[in-house]
């Protein structure tokens, strides 16, 4: 070995940063001893290995499609991205992949990896938690404030009805208090039986079916309403009732966003590997409600699932912190991605 070579090699295998290279069929040809150190293995029972054998992205299907990317001979960087590896160890890193082209046009891929301290993502998910604890006792202090004069309207209007002098004008009288029932549902199901949802199995796609339903009768021709399920998305535990109301408030919020004319897709998926709060799922069931109307107003982007946000005139700002509020209560998650022309909110619910 050169003088070069070996200050090279005592180099790599003195840093603290994960180095691994890939030959061009991404298998292991070298990983330093800081990556031995992170896959807790030694490179010999390493070494071969492919790339998605070693590393996959937590939520992301695959980390294969960073590959096609290299493979167009740019180099990629990307922070903070959550990985999940052999190990099954979960990691939060900064990773940069480069593709390396020898004398005689080969192409290795050398990829490195900094770690991210794990407090970095777990305070983030912390603050959410903190974030929605609040959410829910707004909510749960607006609810009381609701439900008590809820009551008094009902029987108000039960009185005037019985007082009316024609019967034509119970139509009337007949929407408070049909409203005011809604109205004490909702109530009762932010405020709930000491907050917790009667779980069952509960099959989404029959869910969606009402939801869409529900909302077909609300909107004009101009919205389409397509489906894209996956059929083998197996049933979850849930609140069927309340499981309607968090996806119907968002399905209503895409309606409204497409002012008469667009499409929303309603689609599931099943997703492996994802891990919600500090809670890691083998499996959820992904749920997204897609619309190609304008997108989520750039001022209000960030808090939109606070209460009392809205960005329409006439709206209460109520619709996606209820949702929130509902899926958390089912240890799930939503999630929302939203440019001009796609606006997505994905539900994200674990299966056991
Ligand atoms: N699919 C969407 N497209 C565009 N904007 C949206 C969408 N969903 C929600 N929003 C924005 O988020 C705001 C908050 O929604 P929500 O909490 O349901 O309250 P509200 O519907 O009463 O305004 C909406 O007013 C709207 O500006
Ligand atoms: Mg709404």
């Amino acid at each position: 070995m050169t003088k070069q070579a070996e200050l090279q090699k005592r180099v790599l295998e003195g840093m603290s940063t994960v180095v691994l290279l890939f030959d061009a069929d991404l298998n292991l040809g070298y990983i330093n001893p800081a990556g031995e150190m992170l896959f807790e293995q030694s490179a010999r029972h390493l070494l071969g290995l492919s790339f998605v054998e070693l590393i996959q992205h937590r939520n992301e299907i695959s980390a294969s499609k960073w590959i096609e990317e290299v493979k167009s001979g740019q180099s990629f960087t990307r922070h903070e991205v959550p990985l999940i590896l052999l190990n099954n160890n979960e990691v939060t890193v900064n990773l940069t992949i480069l593709p390396l082209t020898d004398s005689a046009d080969k192409t290795e891929y050398l990829l490195e990896i900094i770690l991210v301290e794990r407090w970095l993502r777990i305070t983030r998910d912390e603050q959410r938690a903190e974030q929605q604890e609040v959410t829910q006792e707004i909510l749960r202090g607006l609810a009381h404030e609701i439900k008590n004069p809820l009551g008094g309207l009902r029987g108000a209007a039960q009185l005037l009805e019985r007082e009316l002098p024609s019967s034509d004008l119970k139509e009337y009288t007949q929407v408070i208090i049909s409203e005011a029932d809604r109205l004490q549902t909702l109530v009762n199901r932010i405020l709930g039986p000491a907050g917790l949802p009667k779980l069952k199995d509960v099959n989404i796609h029959e869910v969606l079916e009402r939801v869409r339903s529900l909302i077909k009768i609300e909107v004009k021709d101009g919205i389409q309403i397509h489906r894209d399920y996956d059929p083998s998305v197996p049933d979850v535990k849930a609140d069927h009732d309340m499981l309607i109301q968090a996806l119907l408030n968002i399905a209503r919020n895409a309606c409204e966003a497409l002012k008469g004319k667009g499409n929303i897709t309603l689609r599931t998926r099943v997703v492996r590997k994802y891990t919600i709060g500090l809670q890691r799922h083998k499996l959820v069931a992904c749920i997204e409600i897609i619309d190609d109307g304008p997108g989520i107003p750039a001022d209000i982007r960030d808090k939109i699932f606070f209460p009392m946000v809205t960005g329409r005139a006439e709206g209460s700002g109520l619709g996606l912190a209820i949702s929130q509020s509902l899926i958390q209560q089912h240890d799930g998650l939503i999630e929302c991605q939203s440019e001009p022309g796609r606006t997505v909110f994905s539900i994200i619910l674990p299966i056991n």
